[in-house]
């Protein structure tokens, strides 16, 4: 006899595909907390943390704090694995959440062994910013999940000229992060105070190249949120360009500010929070104009809809 697999709705999924974004953020910020409180060695063994047993007990705060991050790790992974799951029952299935949500297990899996590996390299701040910029391009699989479980199978792509300029910020967003994980990696907070650092010349010419790349990006998302104004754009997608704009607007004046008070731990913290939160709004953006959402009665029914038929309810951008 065949066992029914129990089918999940698609607002179901989608709750679910929300918390995967989120989770995969906070293990972002946690993994820089464990840097700049200098935890980065706090637990001498990966993973379980203390020799042959597991936790941290008897190595105090550092130790602690370190071995938080791994649990926030294996919280995120579980989220990942129930979504994965929850895709894989939904009836009638979707491919391309399947491939996705599987593809986040995986990679987030690959990232924990990297997150190894920068204990076993004594913090070598290339595989640190390997492991940081590893995660950025999981959230973006993980936007584009929660994106699509969230628009009609088929949906169509905005037009005019908003989907070029937001793939272009996303692409100079990416390379303020890679800048800024140079001038991480050349800085004072290595994650340990033996830990070794980048030879790319003095501080100050690494940070200016990251400062100058952040100057473009904030000059593309005034392009972006002007040209939104100008052109008919949906109002959900307009209020994402300024929200992108006010974003970039604060992470560029924490960034002098950090600069100039000699890098104080807990703005550097605030600067990856808000670098976190910058790319999330710059993707989502993206995603948001290749997939847009489908209205809240569709979403209801769409397990159960065929495809063809949701074909036309895609909103305009
Ligand atoms: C506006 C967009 C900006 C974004 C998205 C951004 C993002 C980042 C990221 C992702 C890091 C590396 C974090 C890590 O590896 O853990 C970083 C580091 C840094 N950023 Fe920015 N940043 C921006 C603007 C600026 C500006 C305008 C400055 C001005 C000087 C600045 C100064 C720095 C410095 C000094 C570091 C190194 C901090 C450390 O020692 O860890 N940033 N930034």
């Amino acid at each position: 006899m065949q066992r029914r697999i129990p089918s999940v709705s698609a607002r179901a999924l989608r709750r679910w595909t929300a918390a995967v974004v989120v989770v995969d953020a906070a293990v972002v910020v946690t993994g820089a907390a464990v840097r700049l409180t200098g935890s980065g060695l706090g637990c001498p063994t990966w993973p379980n943390c203390t020799g042959d047993q597991v936790g941290s007990a008897g190595l105090g705060l550092r130790g602690a704090i370190e071995f938080g991050n791994r649990l926030v790790g294996i919280a995120a992974f579980a989220v990942l694995v129930v979504t994965a799951v929850l895709a894989a029952c939904q009836r009638p299935g979707r491919r391309d959440l399947r491939r996705l949500s599987a593809g986040l297990v995986a990679g987030f899996f690959a990232n924990g062994v990297i997150g190894g590996i920068t204990v076993l390299t004594h913090l070598n701040p290339g595989v640190v910013a390997v492991h940081f910029l590893f995660n950025m391009a999981l959230l973006v699989a993980a936007v584009a999940l929660h994106r699509r479980a969230g628009s009609a199978p088929l949906a169509m792509r905005a037009s005019g000229p908003l989907p070029p300029l937001a793939r272009a910020t996303v692409v100079v967003a990416g390379f303020v992060l890679l800048a800024g994980t140079l001038a991480t990696g050349s800085g004072p907070h290595g994650g340990d105070p033996g830990a070794p650092r980048f030879h790319l010349g003095p501080l100050d010419r690494v940070t200016a190249l990251h400062a100058d790349a952040a100057m473009l990006l904030t000059g593309l998302v005034a392009a972006l949120a002007l040209v939104a104004r100008a052109t008919p754009t949906a109002h959900a997608t307009r209020r994402a360009t300024v929200r992108l704009l006010l974003l970039v607007a604060a992470q560029a004046a924490l960034g002098f500010t950090q600069y100039l008070l000699d890098l104080p731990a807990v703005l550097v913290l605030a600067h990856v929070a808000g670098a976190t939160l910058l790319w999330l709004a710059a993707i989502d953006l993206d995603a948001r104009l290749r997939r847009p959402p489908a209205p809240a009665a569709v979403l209801d029914q769409m397990p159960a809809a065929r495809p063809a038929a949701l074909l036309g309810s895609a909103l305009p951008a």
